[in-house]
């Protein structure tokens, strides 16, 4: 057999040690151990961690690089950035947003990002960020998969043009329908929101994925709206809600209700750890809430969950680097999931599991699966989200599309043993 790409000697996120992973015209051939065959470009694992792409399910392409345009978010609140959004909105043209759209997948793809799903803003009568955004996904599509949410970040209902911004932004091609009904005027025109928007995706077959109380407020009620909805409308298995905050202060035995709700009707869960650790709790002195919602708790329940990495250097958050696995640890933590395998599992949380959300197919590293993969400095999952490991070579379609030298320091210690110096270290 002659094949593209052999990948030797890799361990896999499973736990198996010595594969080898032959890819042969943009597929995963054979997977397993001492495979013999020639190929256009074999690649030494050297025993380190390859994994399928960091896929994430939740971000806002169109605000992205954007910090300090116009100016910085000064109180730092969700607040602050949506008005600071709202100046920033009616300033930037498609081509502006385009090149940094560009630039971040670029940063994404070199951090092993395969798959990014981006919510873009549609209460812009111009559909400024839908026509950019569009562009991108084309552009990026030989070597990232791209996803659009159709969002009204000002409310469906409570911004006047909204709703037919959201029809003409999902007549442009928009793949998954948004909302945010938090935002709206009141509870019941936010509960009315869910209703239209799920109807609206029912009609045309699409997912649903809805920034859904993304507050402190104990009761906030949006999520049972969202869960009775799925169920009533049978979208089951493609309604995701992303960020459910406000179930991490609302009262025990009524989450323990509304869980069983959410996990008969197959919710998908998009906590953003980053960004609500540094946005929840604000109206709080001491003790401050974490806010995230409950993890290991929608975890036991058997909700499937994919963390997502919401913002970078954006009005919300300043920071980020396109590290799927720095969002990993972030949720670990705030989670308190330090058990061997949830920590494994908050790896899931940033591969397969948020791959299982945006439904992508032939994603894994199984035979016939899309030869899409990333090369780690580390041994396993664990130790890849401990180092923030380097990610030594992505490939994609059995190429490989981007690289970046191993970590290693030299130490040259004053008072060691000449032969003991230099030292490598490698992490
Ligand atoms: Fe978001």
């Amino acid at each position: 057999m002659t094949i593209d790409l052999l990948l030797k000697n890799a361990s896999l996120p499973d736990g198996r040690k010595g594969m080898d992973i032959a890819c042969k015209d943009g597929k995963i051939a054979a997977i397993e151990p001492a495979i013999d065959a020639e190929a256009g470009t074999i690649l030494d694992a050297a025993g380190q961690l390859v994994s399928p792409p960091f896929v994430d399910p939740h971000f806002h392409m169109d605000a992205t690089l954007s910090l300090g345009n116009p100016r910085l978010n000064v109180s730092g609140t969700l607040l602050e950035g949506i008005a600071l959004w709202g100046e920033l909105k009616p300033r930037q043209t498609v081509d502006e947003i385009i090149t940094r759209a560009l630039r971040y997948c670029d940063l994404a793809v070199s951090m092993g990002i395969g798959a990014i799903r981006s919510h873009v803003d549609i209460c812009d009568d111009a559909l400024t960020g839908v026509t950019a955004l569009l562009e991108v996904q084309k552009q990026v599509a030989p070597y990232l998969d791209l996803q659009l949410v159709a969002f009204p970040q000002d409310g469906v209902f409570r911004d006047p043009t909204a709703q037919s911004n959201l029809i003409r932004a999902l007549d442009m091609g928009v793949d998954v329908v948004g909302g945010i009904p938090h935002f709206e005027r009141t509870m019941a025109e936010g509960a009315a929101s869910v209703t239209y928007l799920c109807e609206l995706a029912a009609e045309r077959g699409l997912q649903v994925d809805m920034h859904c109380d993304e507050s402190d407020d104990p009761l906030s009620r949006h999520v049972e709206t969202l869960a009775f909805e799925t169920t009533r409308l049978g979208l089951q298995g493609r309604v995701a809600g992303s960020h459910l905050t406000s179930m991490h202060s609302m009262d025990n035995y009524y989450v323990s209700k509304l869980m069983a709700l959410m996990a008969e009707t197959e919710l998908q869960v998009i906590p953003n750890p980053l960004i609500n650790i540094m946005l929840q709790g604000r109206h709080d002195s001491y003790p401050k809430r974490r806010g995230q919602t409950r993890v290991p708790e929608l975890k036991a329940a058997g909700l499937n969950i994919g963390f997502g990495s919401d913002c970078v250097m954006d009005p919300w958050y300043s920071l980020g680097t396109a590290d799927m696995l720095d969002v990993a640890s972030m949720g670990l933590h705030v989670a308190q999931m330090g058990s061997r395998a949830d920590m494994a599992w908050c790896f899931d949380a940033v591969t397969e599991n948020s791959a299982a959300i945006m439904g992508l197919e032939g994603y894994g590293l199984h035979k016939g699966c899309r030869a899409d993969m990333v090369l780690l400095q580390a041994d396993d999952p664990i130790e890849a989200i401990r180092l923030r490991a380097t990610r030594l070579a992505v490939i994609r379609a059995g190429h490989l599309v981007a690289q970046t030298p191993p970590r290693v320091a030299w130490l040259d210690l004053p008072g060691r043993p000449r032969e003991m110096n230099p030292a490598k270290i490698t992490f």
